[in-house]
């Protein structure tokens, strides 16, 4: 439970699903209000129909794809009628396909630039002037250890996460000067549908599955943040200190990890 989200407004995109789904359901735990964002409105409007029975908080759906820019403003607009505040943005909506840049093609490259990248740039855009005037607010990006490691068979992803961090760590400094706060989240592999189109032959899976993160409990590391002035959230830690000793050591790293990479 966290105390300071009772009786807030926080907008979830890709809440469909994934860690999206399981962070709706904690803050509605803490008595806070949710704006559903994603684009399969049966699951949204399934999700929202639990929260309401089970928690009693004011829920409602939005039924967007990030990457249709020119909706996003009236999306936007509409939640603020709805609710009459934005306390908190998350956004989550994101997704990956592993495969060695070779292999890419460009619609999928640009594919995961729109919805990981731009489309949060975009939420973000929304929220931002009226935070500002507001003086108050915390929006979390969920980047990656992608976006913090780059390792191989997922050129255009980890490029995706690492534009989010260059992103999110600019504005954090930027919207600390009007009261906001930014936060970056990087999760290792989570159990959730990510995978499906990650990694349709599963052997990424396979090879990871005992280290995965189960979604309900990053969900419950970034809602415990909700609020605070917590600069970035790293999980597990262990995989967080190979980025570290990456980022420090990174010719070493690369020589030596090689083949494990490659296991993906
Ligand atoms: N799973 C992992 O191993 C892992 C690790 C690190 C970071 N992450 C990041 O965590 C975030 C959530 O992933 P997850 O693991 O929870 O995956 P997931 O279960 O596949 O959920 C992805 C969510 O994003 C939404 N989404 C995707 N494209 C969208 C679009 N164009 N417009 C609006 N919503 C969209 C999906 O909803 P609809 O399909 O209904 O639109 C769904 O709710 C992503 O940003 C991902 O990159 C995941």
């Amino acid at each position: 439970m966290n105390s300071r989200i009772k009786g807030k407004t926080i907008v979830i995109t890709g809440a469909s699903g994934g860690i999206g789904e399981q962070m709706a359901i904690k803050v509605a735990e803490s008595g806070g209000n949710l704006a559903l964002i994603a684009r399969r409105v049966h699951l949204l409007e399934a999700l929202k129909e639990k929260l309401i029975t089970e928690y009693h908080c004011k829920v409602e759906v939005y039924p967007l794809n990030v990457t249709d820019y020119d909706e996003i403003p009236r999306t936007f607009n509409t939640i603020l009628k709805d609710f009459g505040a934005i306390h908190a943005l998350i956004n989550n909506a994101g997704y990956g396909i592993f495969q060695e840049a070779h292999e890419t093609s460009f619609q999928d490259v640009k594919g995961m630039m729109d919805v990981n990248v731009l489309g949060l740039m975009a939420c973000t855009g929304e929220v931002l002037p009226y935070m500002r005037q507001q003086g108050s607010g915390h929006i979390i990006n969920i980047a990656s250890q992608a976006g913090k490691f780059a390792s191989p068979k997922s050129s255009a992803y980890s490029a995706s996460k690492h534009a989010v961090l260059g992103y999110t760590n600019s504005l954090r400094m930027e919207a600390k000067r009007y009261g906001v706060t930014v936060t970056a989240v990087n999760p290792g592999p989570i159990a959730t549908d990510f995978f499906s189109i990650a990694d349709e032959s599963g052997t990424y899976v396979k090879n990871v599955e005992k280290f995965m993160l189960d979604p309900a409990h990053v969900a419950q590391k970034v809602v415990e943040a909700l609020f605070t002035n917590r600069r970035e959230i790293n999980l597990p830690r262990w995989m967080n200190m190979g980025s570290v000793i990456y980022q420090l050591f990174p010719s070493f790293v690369e020589k030596v990890g090689n083949n494990l990479f490659f296991k993906k």
